[in-house]
């Protein structure tokens, strides 16, 4: 992808974890007593494709129902941003809610993805440079979980600054992460900039869990599909039928955990190392933290941000929070 003026398609900025900080996680992880595996791998090729697929669940509603809160106060959204902003999107992902924030802004000046997916990325972005064929678009692939600097854009002026995370994806943090995440966004983004965050609510645990467990499996897949890609770029001896999907309710961290349980006691090799699981062990992959409104903007406090708004859906299920870097 090369600079035109036509689609004004950046070139894309590279940062995508080597296969080398896949290993080092991977074994670290897998030496400690409670085993664990950063959930930020699990969004290899299939791995996105079947979150794609998770979002159309019926039993998962995050995605819609923050896609209709976005529907509904976008105009909200774009007055507080204001004209001819930049927009730093965290994990773009497939890239569908920017659409409704892209169009209800006052001439968007520039949007910058970053996304740990190289492919999601390329693909997202040639689309979405159709539609909006005024826009600047500048990719950054990279973990943002770690400090990155945004590209410059030499001629590209803006009057205002925003920072979007949607999803929820907050909630794979841990609390002290999210804030130091928050921070670290406060200071990519700079002083006075709009910050768009959605954070899933604390519910009634049977719909949780079912939106962790779908009927379906495809979670569950989602899920095994690490192991997998442990096999495949690490030269892991998983044997997925050995391990199960399970979702589960962390009451005193409010958290939906998801593990992969060991159906026997076995040896795995990976990486050259061999670890040794028993029957019933097992691999935490993820952790997804819900909020409270109130909690939530404490937690946006601590990190430099003043609350602006918060928006729900009727069931009260997911929020928008509108946030203010200090
Ligand atoms: C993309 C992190 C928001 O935690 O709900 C979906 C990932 N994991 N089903 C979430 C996920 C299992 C999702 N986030």
């Amino acid at each position: 992808m090369s600079k035109s003026s036509e689609t004004r398609l950046e070139e894309l900025q590279d940062l995508e974890p080597s296969v080398a900080e896949f290993r080092a996680s991977v074994v670290e992880g897998l030496s400690a007593p409670q085993k664990t595996l950063p959930c930020k791998f699990l969004y290899d090729r299939r791995g996105s494709q079947i979150f794609d697929d998770i979002c159309d669940l019926p039993e998962y509603y995050p995605t819609r129902t923050e896609r209709r809160i976005l529907e509904r106060h976008a105009r909200d959204i774009a007055a507080l941003v204001g004209p001819e902003a930049r927009l730093v999107e965290f994990g773009s992902g497939a890239g569908m809610k920017i659409r409704l924030l892209l169009k209800a802004l006052d001439r968007p000046a520039a949007y910058l993805p970053v996304d740990i997916s190289r492919e999601h990325l390329i693909a997202a972005n040639t689309d979405l440079a159709r539609t909006f064929p005024d826009l600047c678009i500048a990719p950054v692939c990279a973990d943002y979980t770690a400090p990155f600097a945004l590209p410059d854009l030499p001629g590209i002026a803006h009057k205002a600054t925003a920072g979007f995370f949607p999803g929820s994806t907050i909630g794979n943090f841990t609390r002290d992460e999210a804030v130091s995440f928050l921070a670290g966004a406060r200071d990519l983004l700079g002083r006075g900039a709009v910050m768009i965050v959605g954070a899933d609510l604390v519910k009634d645990t049977g719909i949780l869990r079912a939106a962790y467990d779908d009927a379906a499996g495809v979670t569950a897949a989602f899920n095994l599909n690490l192991l997998r890609r442990i096999n495949r770029e690490l030269g892991g001896t998983f044997q997925l039928a050995h391990f199960r999907h399970e979702a589960r309710w962390n009451a005193a961290l409010e958290r939906i955990e998801m593990h992969l349980v060991s159906l026997r006691d076995q040896e795995v090799m990976v990486g050259g190392r061999r670890f040794g699981f028993d029957k019933d062990e097992t691999i935490h992959t993820e952790s997804s933290h819900k909020y409270r409104l109130e909690t939530f903007r404490v937690l946006a406090a601590e990190a430099g941000y003043e609350p602006l708004e918060v928006w729900t859906d009727d069931k009260q299920l997911f929020s928008v929070h509108a946030l203010r870097t200090l």
